[in-house]
């Protein structure tokens, strides 16, 4: 579904990422793990066409798409869950949902799939984006993300913040979200919640990627884990 192969990026003349190469299969959930800074938001930012590689090819569904404005290549089906939840604090949550409304009548994703999925978002439907917690606001989040009916969809740090309780309960409904079968790459600085739903994993660290396999092979590597991430 994805096929990331050699790509090079740049903030200005700030060389980040040296020839990343990784690929998600349909149906698959994958992490990315790499400690703060290793290039885990540049990766993403440059597959959602924010900050394009220089050089290298991203192909989503077989089709190049390095290099497209970020808007066609959400149009093609890739949604982003940003790790500082960018939801609009002045609507209702229910607003909120609504106006990230995408793709056909009776597509998959809709208030009542979503709030099915979310009941504590149906509960709390009348209420201002700026009134809820953190956890509340990263559902919020994801629930927007998934309104726009991806195929494929990126999340940035999901746990980032949140109470472990409120982690745990996170990574549940992204395991409900995967049975649907739509595909995921999470990143994460440490194996957290991405770790139950994961099928594969890759290491990043300064702008390379130090490790892949499954995430028992990372299991069982306390040299990788030891040198590049905190677990
Ligand atoms: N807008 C920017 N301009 C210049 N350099 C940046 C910019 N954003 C990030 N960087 C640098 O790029 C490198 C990779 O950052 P990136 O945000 O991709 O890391 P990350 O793995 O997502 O880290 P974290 O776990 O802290 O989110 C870091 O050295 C960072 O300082
Ligand atoms: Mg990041």
């Amino acid at each position: 579904m994805l096929e990331i192969k050699d790509i090079h990026t740049y903030y200005g003349t700030s060389h980040i990422l040296f020839g990343i190469s990784l690929n998600v299969e349909k149906g698959e959930a994958v992490c990315l793990l790499g400690r703060n800074g290793a290039g885990k938001t540049t990766t993403f930012r440059s597959i959602i066409g924010l900050t394009p590689p220089k050089t290298g090819s991203i192909k989503f569904q077989g089709q190049e798409i390095a290099g497209k404005p970020p808007y066609r290549i959400a149009q093609l089906g890739i949604g982003f869950v940003p790790d500082d939840r960018r939801i609009f604090p002045d609507l209702t949550v229910r607003q909120n949902i609504l106006v990230a409304r995408r793709g056909k009548e009776g597509s998959a994703w809709n208030l009542d799939s979503i709030y099915a999925l979310f009941p504590k978002l149906k509960q709390l439907e009348a209420h201002m984006g700026n009134q809820l917690s953190g956890g509340e606001q990263q559902m919020l989040t994801v629930a927007r993300t998934l309104m726009t009916n991806p195929q494929l969809i990126l999340l940035d740090e999901p746990g980032e913040g949140l109470a472990p309780l409120v982690v745990k309960a996170m990574g549940e409904q992204l395991g409900e979200i995967k049975k649907t079968g739509i595909t995921m790459l999470i990143c994460e600085h440490n194996v957290g919640l991405s770790m139950a739903l994961s099928d594969r994993c890759y290491v990043m660290d300064k702008g390379t990627i130090r490790f892949q396999g499954t995430i028992e092979d990372l299991r069982k590597n306390e040299e990788i884990r030891k040198k590049y991430l905190m677990v």
